[in-house]
């Protein structure tokens, strides 16, 4: 059992906020208690003026396995205020340079949360997914709006209906990320690109990527909002129950009744 006071890790070094991922043991898999935890950090740092750039890193073999499975059968949240929602809400609004580093596996809110990050850097061992069908859910963050505007309809579809995941090269080919290196190498180049900003006027930098995202904020949250709303229902629904039974008890879904 881990303690879930260490699975989010935050802390502020030469105006550089890290929030690390620190569950590895179960793949960085994100419970209710990350998300409040990732959600506070976000709006501390917005706050903190001593704050110029936030970085989102996990482990070299990890990044996330999205949301915690168990969670999702056994907590599901219920409200508009619920964790995962604060933190979408955090991700997707945050007015100064976000990073992240990804390295292993990035699975559901794993990936879509990289939608909202300004400057992401991948280990070559990185893989990205967006299995909500096969969850019996829908998109979230966003993801329905961002990911076919990102990567064109048709390989949209493969992502979010058939549910195939692509590597690291494709990834850079379509501009979800900015770089690719040695999995070592990943959180440390995040780290010196966050530095470089924090560096430069915190002033220019937020109005500069408040102009770069002003096209697309009403209905980036928009249609989060109206994602969660579908999200939360299905949910609850027969179809995400049997997926998420079948994922605690390792054995395949049977989705032949719904
Ligand atoms: N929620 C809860 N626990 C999870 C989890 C998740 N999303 N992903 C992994 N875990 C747990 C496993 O149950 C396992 O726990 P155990 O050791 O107590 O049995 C542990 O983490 C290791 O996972 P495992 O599947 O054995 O690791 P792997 O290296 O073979 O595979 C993944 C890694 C990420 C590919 C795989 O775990 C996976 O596909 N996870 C589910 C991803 C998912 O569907 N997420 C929801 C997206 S909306």
């Amino acid at each position: 059992m881990s303690d879930s006071t260490q699975d989010i890790l935050a802390h502020t070094e030469n105006n550089v906020m890290t929030i690390t991922l620190n569950r590895v043991e179960k793949k960085n898999s994100i419970t209710s208690t990350m998300y409040a935890a990732m959600a506070d950090a976000l709006e501390a740092a917005s706050a903190d003026a001593a704050v110029r750039a936030v970085v989102i890193q996990g482990h070299e073999s990890i990044f996330s396995a999205g949301n915690d499975i168990g969670d999702f059968l056994n907590a599901p949240p219920a409200a508009a205020d619920a964790p995962v929602f604060r933190f979408l809400r955090g991700i997707s609004s945050f007015p100064k340079p976000l990073l992240a580093a990804v390295c292993g596996p990035a699975v559901g809110i794993g990936t879509t949360m990289l939608l909202h990050c300004d400057l992401v850097y991948a280990g070559d061992n990185a893989a990205f997914s967006l299995p909500f069908v096969n969850l019996g859910l829908c998109p979230e963050a966003g993801s329905s709006l961002l990911v076919p505007q990102l990567m064109g309809n048709a390989r949209a579809a493969e992502a979010l209906l058939l549910g195939e995941p692509f590597t690291a090269e494709s990834a850079l080919e379509m501009g979800l990320i900015n770089r690719i290196v040695p999995p070592l190498e990943a959180n440390a180049l995040a780290q010196r690109q966050a530095q470089k900003l924090a560096a430069k006027p915190l002033s220019a930098l937020v109005e500069t990527k408040r102009l770069l995202k002003k096209s697309q904020a009403g209905a980036v949250a928009e249609r989060i909002a109206e994602e969660a709303v579908s999200f939360g229902r299905m949910l609850r629904e027969p179809a995400a129950r049997e997926a998420f039974s079948a994922f605690m008890e390792k054995r395949k879904p049977d989705f032949t009744q719904v």
